[in-house]
């Protein structure tokens, strides 16, 4: 008998794609179409949602400066998510989209207006990934001159959520009423103000949009810390992680179940998708040269570096490739630095690099077949709910996108573990049909 289904969910920034693959040299991203065209495919496959990553700054964390990051064009450049989250919306049918924006960079009111309004255009598939930008630079360029604390920052947005919550039960769900008879769009009396007064932020209200077809968009969050997993916990309809191996996600997945009982919440209306990052070939030893050829080279073991350094605030550049990297904790995302460090692993910064680099919560690596009996298993294993599938480095390709949509998910499907079409309309309702 099959085992249950999950869902399937993709991560990538609105970045550079396959600039340094020969066999990707037609475009520039810039415009969207790159992104469109990948929208289109995952919506063929029948996934759940795309996920748009997104960052305020151009790291300078690795070896100090912005050189690494621009050579690599690794986390930099990248375009702002929020239009393509509209434009994608408007160009798919089924799809979710989600779209980081971050408590950093909006205030609450111009965040929840942004919000509905993409959650119109894309008639309720719109996803919000809440996140509190970890990165001291994105706080300079924001005028501040460090970020506040992690344990502050969420504080911070607990209070934000809680704002952007009330504005959009601003309107009532009947405030629109269209009356030709009395020459009414909307019913004053049903549309209100919320005249929040907060530790950190005063708004009065209402929104100027009309709810949005989910009420709110879906939520979704990536809390790693203890205090980031409660965050999560409390707010997102999909937590999305990254964890170290089966027993890390399956030691995740029950966290953040624990903390979602303990704030009241139902646990099955959580969705924890882990990132995967599968490495597929013809064959075996085809899928294992590739890996080796490909997430082996000292240019990918310096990106993997200057990644995780961007995420940690941590310049790995300082530390000795083939010695142990020593314990170490950050005010930038814990989450990720400790799967990065293995820690008591005595495993080199160079074996850490090359096997963190692909931001996999698990190494797969074969041939279609081979990866869905895996992914299948390790579902089984961890409890559910999905992958959300990322590229090594973060750079999607359309090679890359072909092989996971027209072989990956077929042979999912054949084992009837992920979904062969749509019945919900909407984001939330989709990651929470099964
Ligand atoms: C799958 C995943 C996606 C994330 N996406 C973003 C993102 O797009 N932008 C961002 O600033 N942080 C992102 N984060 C970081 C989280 O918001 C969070 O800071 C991180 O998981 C560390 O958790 P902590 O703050 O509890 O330490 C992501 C993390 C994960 C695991």
């Amino acid at each position: 008998m099959a085992g249950k289904r999950f869902h399937l969910g993709w991560f990538t920034p609105f970045g550079t794609t396959g600039w340094n693959n020969p066999l990707e040299q037609t475009e520039e991203p810039w415009d969207g179409r790159f992104y469109l065209d990948m929208a289109q495919a995952l919506e063929r496959a029948c996934f759940d949602l795309i996920m748009l990553e997104d960052s305020l700054s151009i790291s300078e964390v690795h070896g100090g400066s912005m050189e690494a990051y621009l050579r690599h064009g690794l986390m930099a450049p990248k375009n702002d998510p929020a239009p393509l989250a509209a434009l994608i919306g408007a160009s798919t049918t089924r799809l979710g989209v989600a779209s980081t924006l971050s408590t950093l960079a909006y205030q609450p009111f111009a965040l929840a207006r942004l919000c509905s309004t993409l959650d119109h255009i894309s008639h309720g598939r719109f996803g919000w990934n809440i996140v509190t930008s970890p990165a001291e630079a994105s706080a300079r360029n924001f005028g501040l001159d460090h970020l506040p604390p992690r344990q502050e920052r969420y504080d911070i947005a607990d209070e934000y959520v809680d704002l952007v919550k009330k504005l959009f039960e601003s309107w009532e769900p009947d405030a629109v009423v269209r009356d030709l008879a009395t020459n009414t769009y909307a019913d004053a009396k049903r549309v209100h103000k919320v005249h929040y007064e907060g530790k950190y932020f005063r708004c009065e209200g209402p929104l100027n949009t009309v709810r949005c077809p989910q009420g709110r968009p879906a939520f979704l969050q990536a809390g790693g810390s203890p205090r980031g997993r409660r965050f999560a916990a409390t707010h997102a309809d999909c937590i999305v992680a990254v964890a170290d191996g089966v027993a890390g996600m399956k030691a995740y997945r029950d966290d953040v179940r624990r903390y979602a009982v303990a704030a009241g919440r139902d646990p099955d209306q959580i969705k924890v998708l882990f990132l995967a990052a599968p490495i597929l070939g013809n064959t075996m030893a085809e899928a294992l040269e590739r890996d080796e050829r490909d997430y082996g080279s000292p240019s990918f073991i310096e990106g993997a570096l200057a990644l995780y350094g961007s995420l940690t605030d941590i310049d790995f550049s300082q530390f000795d490739l083939d010695v142990e990297l020593p314990y170490l904790t950050t005010n930038g995302e814990q989450g990720a630095l400790d799967k990065f460090g293995q820690w008591g692993s005595g495993k080199t910064l160079r074996q850490l690099a090359k096997e963190s680099g692909t931001s996999s919560s698990v190494r797969l690596v074969g041939t279609p077949d081979s990866v869905a009996d895996e992914m299948g298993a390790i579902m089984d294993e961890v409890g559910g709910d999905g992958f959300l599938i990322i590229t090594p480095l973060m750079r999607v390709t359309r090679r890359y996108i072909g092989e996971v949509t027209e072989g990956l998910v077929p042979a999912l499907q054949r084992r009837g573990r992920v979904r062969t079409g749509y019945t919900k309309s909407t984001l939330r309702e989709t990651l929470l049909e099964f």
